[in-house]
């Protein structure tokens, strides 16, 4: 059960779900029995639907875990837009290559494997949209490496920052004390951030939206 919602206002949105295509069911299906993290359905629309409002020519993922998001997003993005994603499980970018191999976006997909605090210094490209959605420990440097790769007027679209609700929350299990930490102080700075228009949306685990304005 979410900790953000009340479980009706929950089931009442899940309701009004009426995805078809095979694959993605099939990848949420292979999610859950695996319990990999990906993001929940309704985040993964909005996430679509920000891709279709914005047309990044090409996008950067932290964090592909078996694609679903990457392939959610490839599938919204215009005639020779590209997406790198960004993986360093071993376990987690076969997978992803099985799953991108069965979509029809195969094309529009480059998967960069290794850990992104090595990876994302030697980048060239600077991205119109940039998704971070990896470990929270790290999610400082990335977000300053993203900065740095972020065009002006792009978007940046963070994940988890409502951590199953323990952010909020003055009762946090000791499992979940030292990554709360992080994603709180995370939030501070990325909702202060001068260069970001910034938001935390309530939507899934909670997503971080900024526009880099300078
Ligand atoms: C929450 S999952 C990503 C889910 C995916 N974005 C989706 O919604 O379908 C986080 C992934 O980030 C990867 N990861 C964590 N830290 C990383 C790093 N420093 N560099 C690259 N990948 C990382 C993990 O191995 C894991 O597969």
């Amino acid at each position: 059960m979410s900790k953000i919602l009340y479980t009706s206002q929950e089931n009442y949105i899940k309701s009004f779900r009426n995805e078809i295509d095979e694959l993605i069911i099939e990848m949420e299906e292979f999610a859950k029995k695996g319990k990999v993290p990906i993001l929940t359905p309704d985040s993964a629309q909005f996430l679509e639907q920000l891709i279709t409002i914005h047309k990044p020519k090409r996008v950067l993922e932290i964090g592909c875990a078996i694609a679903y998001s990457t392939i959610r997003i490839a599938k919204n993005l215009k005639k020779k837009s590209v997406i790198d994603t960004i993986e360093v499980s071993k376990e987690n970018i076969k997978k992803a290559k099985f799953y991108i191999d069965k979509s029809n976006v195969k094309d529009k997909i480059n998967i960069i494997e290794g850990d992104a605090l090595e990876v994302m210094p030697n980048l060239s490209n600077k991205y119109d949209f940039i998704f971070l959605d990896a470990d929270k420990e790290d999610y400082e440097k990335l977000f300053y490496f993203s900065l740095m790769l972020l065009k002006k007027n792009g978007i940046i679209l963070v994940d988890n920052l409502l951590w199953h609700g323990y952010a909020a929350s003055s009762k946090v299990p000791p499992k979940f004390r030292n990554s709360t930490k992080h994603v709180r102080n995370f939030n501070i700075l990325f909702l202060s951030h001068p260069t970001l228009k910034s938001t935390l949306l309530p939507i899934g685990d909670g997503l971080g939206l900024g526009i880099k304005i300078k």
